[in-house]
């Protein structure tokens, strides 16, 4: 597989992955019955694995990898507080304040991910003015 089709791949997964993610969170706000009919489980998966899948064939192509080097580690580990968080938002939170907390913190998380892949930086958009 070329590498631009690959980042192509990701980079739509990336826009379809934190779409649906938002979807979700509205409708967990709502109470929709939508949040538990099995395409709406299913997808996500099937998404965040070929995202992830593009991810690993990207990492591979330009020879850089989480743990040695930072900027691909940031990611990774954000990436598990990303799912941390959406596991709390979409039914795990106790409360709707607390769904609702770890929802938006989910989607600034999301950002970040997004941030440290435009710069290559760990510290993503902080890059600005961090040094
Ligand atoms: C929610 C998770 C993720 C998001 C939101 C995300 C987002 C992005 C975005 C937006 C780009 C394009 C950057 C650009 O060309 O300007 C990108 C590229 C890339 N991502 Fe991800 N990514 C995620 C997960 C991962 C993971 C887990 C890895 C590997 C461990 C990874 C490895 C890469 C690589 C190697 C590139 C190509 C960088 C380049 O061509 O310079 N991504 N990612």
């Amino acid at each position: 597989m070329a590498y631009p089709i690959a980042l192509y791949i990701h980079m739509t997964c990336v826009g379809i992955s934190i779409s649906l993610f938002t979807l979700r969170g509205f409708w967990m706000l709502l109470d929709h019955p939508l949040l538990a009919h099995r395409i709406v489980k299913v997808a996500p998966h099937i998404i965040d694995s070929a995202l992830l899948g593009s991810a690993i064939y990207l990492a591979i192509n330009i020879n850089q990898y989480p743990f040695i080097d930072n900027w691909l580690t940031a990611k990774l580990i954000a990436l598990f507080v990303y799912i941390g968080l959406g596991i709390i938002a979409l039914g795990r939170g106790k409360t709707k304040r607390i769904r609702l907390v770890a929802l938006v913190l989910a989607v600034l998380t999301f950002g970040y991910i997004v941030s440290i892949a435009s710069t290559h930086n760990p510290r993503g958009i902080l890059s600005v003015w961090i040094d």
